[in-house]
């Protein structure tokens, strides 16, 4: 894919659905009684894996493009798989799913793809060996024996919501009452979604506390625009200049929206308009003009709420007068590529000043930014975020492997042209 600069960027569009809510909205309608609607639904390739490993096992879903019905049967109703459950690169259905099938009466097998097979699945496997669970592995391939589950008390290791929701799926099929204690917030979609079902969970500060539950009540889900999609473009419209881009309906829960607070902090020019709900999730919609951006010092508790924005807060950084500095970032080194590592090595192709530090990166903005053949590692987000970085280089740029951006946008490049206007 080449990308060619753009003298500017305008437009109003609608990003898909966001991906943790997707997924939760189809393995929580699974696990209800009744059929769940689900309108706005993330029609890409991780949402589409958690979709087939729930058909393997007995549950029958409706996709109509972004509208997709599952017809639950409730929390015990899961029937074996006959084959592994393959979950791709999509690290939420592997371990939330995990969560669900140490507690069935049947085994199983979950195993996904190259990437999948090197993230760390130990996290899962501990906290869950302690509820009683048999997982074989640390890593994918995970040979799993269904067993009867007992509640515990944890404190998570590290601020990640897929950890968490697989042990708050796990608690719901266990015996007694489950705790865990988060080190910071991270996203709260399951703990929403759930109490919205009908689940006996709350939330204090940051302990969660979940009892057994015998029944989920199901609920149309209008699934909100992602903003971790919408990051992609509020950053091109801030960086490229003369654009404005609104964006509709993007999800603004509080636990994910870090991006917006330190993009204002950069300087940016973002307006919210139409702040509602979409159920349980706020929404609102935006409008971005281009600005001059400064740097920031992003550190600390707002790094679970912008984590999977990283890569893209970087490029923002190289075009943004000062030094910006990124710390307390080494759960990238995790994510579906090692983003530490690829972030630093792609941004120093295209000439920026970046070093890389053992827990997140140093940029110094405003140096010319050039474009250049950019690698993807097998990483949507990498891929979206180098193609808006190329938007505002200087000369043209190529992107490989760009259909890497099915996993969470597949119409990423149609949208992006449909505004260089
Ligand atoms: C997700 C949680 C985050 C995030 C991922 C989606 C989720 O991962 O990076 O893209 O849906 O729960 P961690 O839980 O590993 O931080």
């Amino acid at each position: 894919m080449i990308i060619k600069p753009s003298s500017r960027l305008r437009g109003e569009i609608v990003v898909p659905g966001d991906k943790s809510i997707s997924h939760r909205a189809v393995m929580l309608g699974a696990l209800a009684n009744g059929k769940t609607s689900i309108t706005g639904f993330l029609n890409g390739a991780d949402c589409l894996s958690t979709i087939d490993c729930f058909a393997k096992m007995g549950i029958c879903i409706d996709i109509n493009d972004t509208t997709v019905t599952v017809n639950g049967k409730g929390m015990h109703s899961l029937s074996a798989p006959s084959k592994t459950l393959y979950t791709g690169n999509s690290g939420t259905t592997t371990r939330l799913l995990a969560g669900i099938l140490s507690a069935q009466e049947f085994d199983s097998v979950i195993d996904g793809d190259f990437s999948i097979r090197k993230r760390p699945m130990k996290r899962i496997r501990e906290p869950l060996s302690l509820m009683g669970a048999d997982i074989s592995s640390d890593f994918c391939p995970l040979y799993i024996k269904g067993r009867k589950l007992h509640g515990i008390s944890y404190t998570l290791p590290v601020a990640s919501a897929q950890l968490k929701s697989s042990i708050i799926l796990a608690a719901m099929y266990a015996d007694s009452e489950t705790t865990i204690i988060q080190p910071q917030q991270s996203r709260n979609h399951t703990e929403l979604m759930l109490s919205h079902m009908g689940a006996n969970i709350t939330t204090s500060n940051n302990t969660i506390t979940i009892l057994p539950t015998e029944n989920l009540h199901a609920q149309d889900i209008t699934v909100p625009a992602d903003i971790s999609s919408a990051a992609f473009f509020m950053v091109a419209a801030s960086i490229v200049p003369n654009s404005q881009i609104t964006l509709l309906n993007v999800g603004i829960n509080e636990t994910r929206s870090g991006i917006l607070d330190i993009l204002l902090q950069m300087g940016a020019d973002i307006k919210l308009e139409n702040e509602r709900y979409f159920g349980f999730e706020k929404v609102c919609d935006m409008t971005i003009s281009s600005a001059p951006l400064h740097a920031c010092t992003i550190e600390g508790d707002i790094i679970g709420r912008l984590i999977d924005e990283i890569p893209i807060i970087a490029v923002a950084a190289a075009f943004a007068s000062g030094t910006t500095i990124i710390k307390d970032a080494t759960e990238l080194k995790v994510k579906e590529s090692n983003r530490l590592d690829a972030v630093v090595c792609e941004l120093k192709r295209a000439g920026v000043d970046i070093t890389a530090t053992d827990d997140g990166m140093i940029i110094n903005g405003k140096n010319e930014v050039r474009g250049a053949d950019f690698l993807t590692y097998n990483d949507h987000r990498m891929a979206m975020s180098m193609a808006v970085l190329a938007l505002a280089a200087k000369g043209e740029s190529t992107i490989e492997n760009p259909h890497v951006v099915d996993i969470s946008f597949p119409n990423f490049f149609e949208v992006l042209s449909s505004l260089d206007k």
